[in-house]
């Protein structure tokens, strides 16, 4: 990521305006560093609490201009529509239940939008945003910011090549710790926003780390979920929402898989796993230790492929920032997807090419997919575990 095709198409960054991701958001600096890392974007304007005044104040410490920190997501919208040097990009870091709000308002402006996930809290609002994504001929990328891991292009990139095989055989987990105490939050607080189904969506548990897992799966195998049988609900008494889910899966090549996916698992911190196994051997890869990629092939010794390392694919080394051997993560990875994006919005800006291997990164598509996974697996479980279809049908709008 050394050359900056944004500025050979531009002339300039894109001009990035945030919504969201403002004190006590541990995602928002993730996005802001994320966008600075490659010098493609420049964060020119933010609207970053509910708050209006905590809003203009952060946004001003966060280095944006006074007369661009603004109070509200709308006036932020049609303010930097109506400038010459107006904001180019959305993005889009706020709770589940405002997501498509303001990413339609942003399409409608004319911006490109980047937005986190899950995308919306309903499929028609996924449906819609697909429609409005692909009349305008606008970029949307969801931040599905596993994908940005050279190890998890490299898994992808092999699948791809066919030295796995035929895909036989899928297994994700993304098991957390971080709501394994039934006592937090303390109600009497006033439950936070991811409590609340009307504000976090049918699933805590699906919209925290689900839809991560799911989309984790699709982008390495490049298959679809064409069914889930799924039991999902919450372990700690007392609570109304889900803390953990587990499901078998038909892939729609006829693969297997299982997903389990928890936040209750008292003491595990990130653990993100995921093994696809094909006709002539498998891949794994822990996001706790992402530098290596295990490939356990039916004939030969185990391999392990690092960022940089001997024998790695172009699109897992056009994802690899610095030498072999030095640790690079989360941040540098979420920065992948960012910069991806931005190469795609400044080709569409400029009549521009982008690089073919920049155009992997999760877009509206996705995002509606994995809406649609969740309903899944929330109609599964509540029919005691029936196979339900996963899959986007065309009466649906794809
Ligand atoms: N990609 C990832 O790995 C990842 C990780 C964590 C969270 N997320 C997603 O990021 C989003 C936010 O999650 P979070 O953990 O940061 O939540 P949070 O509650 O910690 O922070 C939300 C932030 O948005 C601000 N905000 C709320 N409403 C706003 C509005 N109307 N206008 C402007 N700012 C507003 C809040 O003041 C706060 O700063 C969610 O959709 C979540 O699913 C993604």
């Amino acid at each position: 990521m050394d050359s900056n095709p944004v500025v050979e198409m531009m002339g300039r960054p894109l001009r990035l305006a945030v919504i969201g991701g403002g004190p006590g958001s541990f995602i928002g600096g993730m996005h802001r560093a994320a966008a600075a890392m490659d010098g493609r974007y420049e964060i020119v304007a933010g609207v970053v609490s509910s708050d209006p005044d905590r809003s203009r104040k952060a946004a001003v410490d966060m280095g944006i201009e006074a007369e661009r920190a603004y109070s509200d997501a709308m006036e932020m919208l049609d303010a930097e529509s109506a400038r010459s040097d107006g904001a180019d990009v959305v993005a889009i870091m706020t709770p589940n239940d405002s997501h498509h709000a303001y990413a339609a308002a942003a399409l409608d402006r004319g911006f490109d939008v980047i937005c986190d996930k899950p995308m919306t809290n309903t499929l028609d609002e996924a449906l819609d945003l697909v429609r409005r994504v692909q009349s305008s001929g606008l970029i949307f990328c969801l931040t599905h910011n596993y994908t940005g891991y050279p190890m998890v292009r490299q898994a992808r990139a092999m699948v791809k090549s066919g030295e796995l095989g035929e895909i036989r055989l899928v297994q994700v987990d993304y098991v957390q710790g971080n709501k394994a105490d039934e006592q937090d939050p303390d109600p009497s607080d006033g439950l936070p926003w991811r409590f609340d189904p009307a504000r976090g969506g049918p699933s805590l548990v699906m919209g925290d780390i689900g839809t991560h897992a799911h989309n984790l799966m699709r982008f390495i195998t490049d298959l679809e979920v064409a069914e889930a049988a799924a039991d999902i609900g919450h372990v700690a008494p007392g609570r109304i929402v889900d803390d953990f889910g587990g499901a078998l899966l038909r892939f729609e090549n006829g693969a297997r898989g299982s997903f389990w996916v928890t936040q209750a698992a008292a003491g595990v911190e990130n653990s993100l796993w995921i093994r696809v196994s094909g006709t002539r051997g498998s891949v794994e890869w822990r996001q706790e230790f992402p530098t290596q990629l295990i490939f356990r092939p039916l004939e030969g010794p185990v391999r392990i492929y690092t960022p940089n390392g001997p024998g790695i694919l172009p699109a897992a080394a056009r994802a690899s920032r610095i030498v072999a051997g030095h640790p690079e993560g989360f941040q540098e990875a979420f920065a992948n997807v960012y910069s991806d994006a931005a190469e795609a919005i400044a080709a569409r800006r400029s009549d521009g090419q982008a690089n073919p291997m920049a155009m992997t990164f999760p877009t509206e598509i996705d995002g509606a997919i994995g809406v649609k996974f969740v309903d899944a697996v929330v109609e599964s479980s509540a029919a005691n575990g029936v196979w339900t279809n996963a899959e986007l049908l065309t009466e649906e709008g794809t």
